[in-house]
């Protein structure tokens, strides 16, 4: 069977009349605005950035125009191409929403994963299908084949993975886009930190393909939450008409495109982080309890330790918090640590050469 989006989205979302607002339906420069039930006079605070101080009264652009053309710059991907959400987790939610039919449809996932996916398909109940990754944290391309059904829309790749690190191949990667009809959906969250190239670049090759990406890891803006996802623009149309019609605020709009012009500052960090991940994957390794530390292409490691939930209480107990992933299925004894700055990652270092089991 060919990819066919028609046949793939709900017949409910294919019938939808999207909300629509006075300023969608019009482009030039309005003189007086009087559509939105806004307060006219101001706002009680603004949003001051760089001395410039903005009222905050009005609504802020739904389709966030200025904010894409930037994106589309630094990315080389046309703006009807990308989507933006209130983080990456309103995205994936989106995407369920519109190809998932309730009670009927199931997505594929490849745990040890990120954990929204399959809480975005529970709380919309969708049936999640599991596919372990393999002991290299590597996709079981036969699994996802047997796993499929008719009733499979979205398989969910998490490329690196969290918590694992790793990339997932891009032959493997490509093997699902050739060969599942639904929706591929390729979380490129920690893409900045990776050796492999992003697959965002490859949309025209593939129509099932959805790239997901955010600004809140290597651009250091997790507050503001900003995700975006590439896809083809039928696909992203339907992530548009789907979403809530304000879903970025206008101070997530204006502090984004002001932090996309650092993209030196932000290129520097991301240097620095891999340096530091090296050097925290090389002290982890010297520790007499640590049993393997997983090779990473994220901002993190995950760290297989002999007794790692003694390890874990004990560092909250010294004001250390990682995130002990013990107990979740293909990460036994293991932890999964943040790369901090320098100093932080030497109290971690110098507080785990304390620890005496
Ligand atoms: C793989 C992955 N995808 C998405 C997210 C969430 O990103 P956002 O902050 O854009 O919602 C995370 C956050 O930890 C993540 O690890």
């Amino acid at each position: 069977m060919e990819f066919n989006l028609e046949y793939l989205v709900r017949e409910n979302i294919k019938n939808l009349s999207p909300y629509s607002t006075a300023r969608h339906e019009f482009s030039g420069e309005a003189r007086v605005m009087l559509d939105a039930n806004e307060n006219a006079t101001g706002s009680p605070v603004t949003l001051s950035i760089n001395e410039q101080h903005e009222l905050l009264n009005r609504y802020p652009d739904p389709v966030q125009l200025k904010l894409k053309e930037r994106i589309s710059a630094i990315k080389g991907i046309p703006f009807e191409n990308i989507f933006a959400g209130n983080g990456s987790d309103e995205a994936i939610d989106v995407l369920i929403r519109i190809f998932c039919e309730p009670g009927f449809d199931n997505i594929i996932t490849l745990p040890p994963t990120y954990g929204m996916y399959s809480v975005a398909a529970a709380i919309n109940n969708i049936k999640v299908k599991e596919v372990p990754l393999n002991a290299d944290f590597q996709m079981n391309i036969q699994g996802i084949a047997d796993a499929v059904d008719e009733y499979t829309k979205i398989i969910f790749i998490c490329s690196p993975n969290n918590p694992s690190g790793n990339s997932i191949t891009r032959q493997d990667i490509e093997i699902i886009l050739n060969n599942f009809d639904g929706i591929v959906v390729v979380d490129e969250a920690y893409i900045n930190y990776a050796r492999q190239k992003t697959l965002s670049l490859q949309l025209m090759d593939h129509p099932n393909l959805v790239v997901l990406q955010t600004l809140s890891k290597a651009w250091g803006l997790a507050a503001l939450r900003l995700g975006l996802a590439f896809a083809g623009k039928e696909i992203i149309q339907l992530m548009n008409n789907v979403k809530y019609p304000y879903n970025i605020n206008i101070a997530t709009q204006e502090l984004a495109l002001q932090g996309l012009q650092q993209i030196e500052k932000v290129n520097t960090w991301i240097h620095d982080c891999i340096e530091q991940r090296d050097w925290l994957e090389k002290e982890l390794k010297q520790l007499p309890y640590t049993q393997k530390v997983y090779p990473s292409d994220a901002n993190f490691l995950l760290v297989k330790m002999t007794g790692a939930n003694d390890i874990f209480k004990y560092l909250q107990q010294k004001g250390i918090i990682v995130r002990n992933r013990s107990n979740i299925p293909g990460c036994a004894d293991c932890l999964r640590i943040t790369v901090g700055t320098e100093n932080e990652n030497r109290i971690l270092i110098d507080t785990l050469k304390a620890y005496t089991a």
